[in-house]
């Protein structure tokens, strides 16, 4: 018996986006854990990772788990971690940092926390093999700036407009080789008006932000800017 998930397409995309093997996939801040739900029912990792800091969040996640997955010889497995995610406990699960992958999912938080959770798991476990799928909300540029200040690299990007909203999914890793650009690269399909639309009203909100005192934002402008002036209809 299965548990019925209805994803986002965000959450879809990034689902869509994992697609080599992993050992442990993390699925932080994962609320009611319907992405990796979805992950552990296509057995995208020899074990799927719940973590969130909320607990009345995951004993009703574990209720389910235990219901749906719990009497099913499964060949993938979980575990439910109620903690905050500064503090993954990826030495207790690693017998073999080397050797062991890890795909470390933060998605739907705030482009802030996503720095602050990202910057404590690598100062901890920069040694291991880690790869990061991010999709913050908001504060894209600042997370990107702060990928490439660690040195990580660009395995692929992804734009998905939903509801008006716009949302930047990055699958990084420290050992890639393609450099993260501050404002995207790949992502951008300018042949699709929504994207055009999304960059015009990134622009137009570092615009304003410009006018406020304090607050230096005019190299991010132009860099935006570039990209829009590279396309010919414009
Ligand atoms: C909006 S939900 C995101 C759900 C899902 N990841 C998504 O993208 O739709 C944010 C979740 O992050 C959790 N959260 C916030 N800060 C956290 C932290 N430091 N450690 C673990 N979980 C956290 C909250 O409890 C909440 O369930």
């Amino acid at each position: 018996m299965h548990y019925k998930i209805k994803l986002s397409r965000r959450l879809q995309i990034i689902d869509n986006m994992i697609t080599r093997p992993y050992l442990h996939i993390w699925d932080c801040c994962c609320d009611h854990g319907f992405l990796g739900l979805t992950l552990l029912q296509r057995q995208a990792a020899e074990t799927v990772h719940f973590v969130d800091i909320v607990p009345a969040i995951l004993n009703q996640l574990k209720d389910d788990l235990d219901k749906y997955y719990g009497a099913e010889p499964q060949q993938s497995e979980w575990a439910v971690h109620c903690c905050d995610v500064e503090k993954l406990p990826l030495a207790r699960v690693s017998k073999c940092p080397e050797k062991d992958n890890h795909l470390i999912i933060i998605a739907g938080v705030g482009g802030e926390l996503t720095i602050k959770l990202v910057e404590a798991i690598l100062s901890k476990f920069s040694h291991y093999r880690l790869e990061f799928l991010l999709c913050p909300v908001q504060h894209n540029y600042q997370v990107r700036e702060f990928l490439i200040s660690r040195r990580l690299g660009l395995i692929t990007e992804r734009l998905l407009i939903e509801n008006k909203r716009g949302y930047e999914i990055l699958h990084v890793a420290l050992n890639a080789e393609s450099p993260i650009s501050k404002v995207g690269s790949t992502m951008w399909d300018f042949s699709r008006e929504e994207h055009l639309l999304y960059l015009q009203k990134t622009i137009a909100h570092y615009q304003r932000i410009a006018r406020r005192p304090q607050h230096k934002v005019s190299e991010i402008i132009k860099q935006y800017q570039k990209l829009l002036q590279s396309q010919p209809a414009c």
